[in-house]
């Protein structure tokens, strides 16, 4: 019933949209501050991938994501000749921590950007839990993640996993894209996770009613994404897409480099 209920809900807003009333970029923005702001239910945590989330009881998921990403990087970045020590990590939205437990351990400082402080400070205990590497919290408003970028200062590998798809909009995904090229350092990389959609009425951008379908507001198609990233000032190296996983369906994985390797 409450599945009805939701695809019910996602055809109004679908409508909507397509007859003209979508949402301003600002005020998807600010619905989008206050869903994360709301921490503590249980979809809520499962959102945010902490550990303990409902959804992660069967079988251990939760760990299999950073150790699937790991592995997808490892691949790219010897495919592309990558071979420098990991230095500084970005994780743009790092949520719990899934990813941030198997990329710190091989890093020198491990940065965390989120918009929520509880998310961070989680996102802290799991990667001290399994390490010394440093973790550092960067704390982003979503209107405004411009703002943090003279705090992260410059990395060596950029990662977005699970937050292309709750963003505002397709176009805020161009402004994350600028950021990944101010932060990263010559030579670095970047693997970015999107969902695309192919160009049908209900894989597109929702671009409103964030609350009621935060992980499907933003979707791209695998072309027009490649064409961001090539136009924000990156490279991008190579796609691999994953039509369905255990958490949802249509994810590209864009591994991207910036300017010449040394
Ligand atoms: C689905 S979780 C993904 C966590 C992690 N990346 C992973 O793969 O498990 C999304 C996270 O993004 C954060 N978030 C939401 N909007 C954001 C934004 N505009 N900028 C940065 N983080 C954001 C949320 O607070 C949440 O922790």
């Amino acid at each position: 019933m409450r599945k009805v209920g939701s695809r019910a809900e996602d055809l109004v807003q679908r409508v909507l949209t397509r007859v003209g009333l979508s949402h301003s970029e600002s005020r998807i923005a600010a619905d989008a501050q206050t869903y994360w702001a709301s921490a503590g239910s249980a979809s809520w945590k499962a959102n945010s991938h902490w550990r303990d989330a409902h959804v992660f009881d069967d079988g251990d998921l939760w760990h299999e994501i950073g150790k699937r990403h790991l592995d997808m990087f490892e691949r790219g970045a010897r495919a592309v000749g990558f071979d420098r020590p990991l230095g500084r990590v970005v994780e743009w939205g790092c949520g719990g921590g899934a990813n941030a437990v198997h990329f710190a351990p091989k890093a020198r400082e491990f940065v965390g950007v989120d918009v929520v402080p509880e998310t961070l400070a989680e996102c802290a205990r799991q990667v001290a839990a399994r390490g010394g590497t440093p973790f550092t919290p960067v704390l982003a408003e979503v209107a405004h993640p411009e703002r943090v970028v003279a705090e992260i200062g410059t990395c060596d590998l950029f990662l977005c996993f699970y937050l292309f798809e709750l963003i505002p909009t397709p176009e805020y995904g161009e402004r994350l894209l600028r950021i990944a090229s101010r932060v990263l350092a010559p030579g670095g990389l970047a693997l970015i996770q999107v969902k695309y959609h192919e160009g049908d009425f209900w894989s597109r951008p929702r671009r409103r009613g964030y609350r009621t379908s935060v992980a499907g507001m933003t979707t791209y198609s695998v072309p027009e994404f490649w064409q961001l990233v090539a136009d924000s000032g990156l490279r991008p190296e190579g796609v691999t897409l994953v039509p369905e996983n255990e958490l949802d369906r249509r994810y590209a994985y864009f591994l991207v480099s910036k300017g010449e390797r040394p």
